[in-house]
């Protein structure tokens, strides 16, 4: 078969794009490795940006959202002894929604065949081919056969252990590995304040969000030897109830956990976005610890050059766009990225920091909880800086 544009990966880079190329009229093919109920399960962000809402408005797919979602005016920072709320809203004029990743996709994939977008699930062994040349191809197998599309560009879209970046080769890369995880509990709990709280404490790192006036997700750092074994419900809500019990409007509630998961924390950017007619978008490309909340929001952007970016290629024959794509996307990670460093720097308890760094900790709260230009600064990282 002949495609304009073949797409790896279906999280939320991978529909986000195929979605905006099917309403500029482009026939795209979404490859996923994993089944539909799989890709619809996956528990991770829980905070959108303008930058996926106004999308997803753009696209007419926000129904669910605009009746589900919840509009968050602020959030907190805090210590064990004190609450700084970053009224973002007041502060930069606008708002962040809570809208689950597995919400997201699942709308996604919903309004998929009445766009015309198809998508291949249990795509096996995808590999892509030619991308130096005028026609690329993507094989792969289904059920067991072996598929062939040959097209005239490929989008990347698989996530950080996809095949697309490895299609690439050696590039630009940059990384930094944490040493701690989160450990994230989902359950149908009601959440313990209004708003959410990443909070720096004596024991470590936690957080509290949720994904409706009825679901809780919260998460605390583990370090990177410690296994789901290791800890038995009762003994994740203990710490919870003892680092959130001081800081919340009310008490942390128990409940059977809906998920249960330990993720670990990286920064990573590979800047060798393109090579020939293959670009890399989201996490194929970029890895932020979630602390900052901006691992979907930039493959949202991302996608949004991209789009534009195909879109001027194959529809109107000019592909300049394509040229600039990584630069433009990169001037936007860097700065998610450094956003994302910082706060994990600020909020977390490392190891290898000895009294002095937690006395830094303590007086750059204290700063903050003073510092008007600071918290507008956070502010408006947190709401996602300008496409
Ligand atoms: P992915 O979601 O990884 O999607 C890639 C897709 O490609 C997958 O469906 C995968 O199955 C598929 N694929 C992989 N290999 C192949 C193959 N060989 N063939 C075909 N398909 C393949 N971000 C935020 O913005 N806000 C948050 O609040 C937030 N919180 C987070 C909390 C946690 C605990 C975690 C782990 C992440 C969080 N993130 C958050 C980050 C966010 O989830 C990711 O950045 C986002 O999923 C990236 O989307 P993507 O489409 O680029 O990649
Ligand atoms: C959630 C995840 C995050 O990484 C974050 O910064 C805020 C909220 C969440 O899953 O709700």
């Amino acid at each position: 078969m002949r495609r304009q544009v073949v797409i790896v990966g279906a999280g939320p880079a991978g529909l986000l794009l195929g979605h905006q190329l099917r309403a500029a009229g482009i026939d795209c093919l979404l490859l996923e490795r994993q089944s539909r109920a799989r890709v619809e399960s996956r528990i991770r962000a829980g905070v959108l940006e303008t930058v996926t809402t106004d999308l997803l408005g753009r696209l007419g797919l926000d129904r669910r959202l605009k009746a589900e979602g919840m509009v968050e005016d602020g959030f907190n920072l805090a210590t064990d002894d004190q609450v700084i709320r970053i009224d973002i809203k007041r502060l930069t004029g606008r708002n962040v929604t809570v809208y689950g990743q597995t919400e997201v996709t699942r709308d996604l994939i919903e309004a998929a065949p009445e766009r015309g977008l198809e998508i291949v699930f249990k795509a096996a062994d995808v590999a892509i081919h030619d991308v130096e040349g005028d026609s690329p191809f993507v094989t792969w197998s289904e059920a067991g056969e072996p598929r062939r599309a040959d097209c005239l560009f490929v989008a990347g879209c698989d996530g950080f252990h996809g095949p697309s970046r490895k299609a690439i080769g050696t590039g630009a890369e940059y990384e930094r590995a944490y040493p701690f995880g989160w450990l994230g509990i989902l359950a149908d709990v009601p959440p313990c304040h209004p708003e959410l709280i990443y909070a720096n404490t004596d024991d470590g790192f936690a957080l509290a969000s949720m994904r409706s006036p009825t679901r809780s997700r919260y998460y605390i750092q583990v370090p990177l030897t410690d296994r789901l074994e290791d800890w038995p419900e009762d003994r994740l809500w203990n710490e919870l109830e003892r680092r959130f019990s001081p800081l919340a409007d009310r008490p942390v509630v128990r409940g059977p956990a809906l998920e249960i998961s330990i993720a670990p924390l990286r920064s990573y950017v590979f800047e060798t976005m393109r090579r020939g007619r293959l670009f890399l978008a989201g996490d194929a490309a970029h890895i932020v610890p979630p602390t900052g909340a901006k691992g979907l929001n930039l493959a949202s952007s991302d996608v949004v050059y991209l789009a534009e970016a195909l879109i001027a290629a194959v529809r109107d024959g000019d592909p300049a766009k394509l040229d600039h794509y990584p630069a433009r996307a990169l001037t936007r990670i860097w700065k998610a990225e450094r956003f994302s460093w910082f706060l994990t720097k600020l909020m977390h308890r490392f190891p290898e920091d000895g009294a002095f760094e937690h006395r830094m900790q303590k007086a750059e709260l204290d700063y903050l909880a003073s510092s008007e230009a600071m918290q507008t600064a956070i502010a408006e990282n947190y709401v996602g800086l300008p496409l």
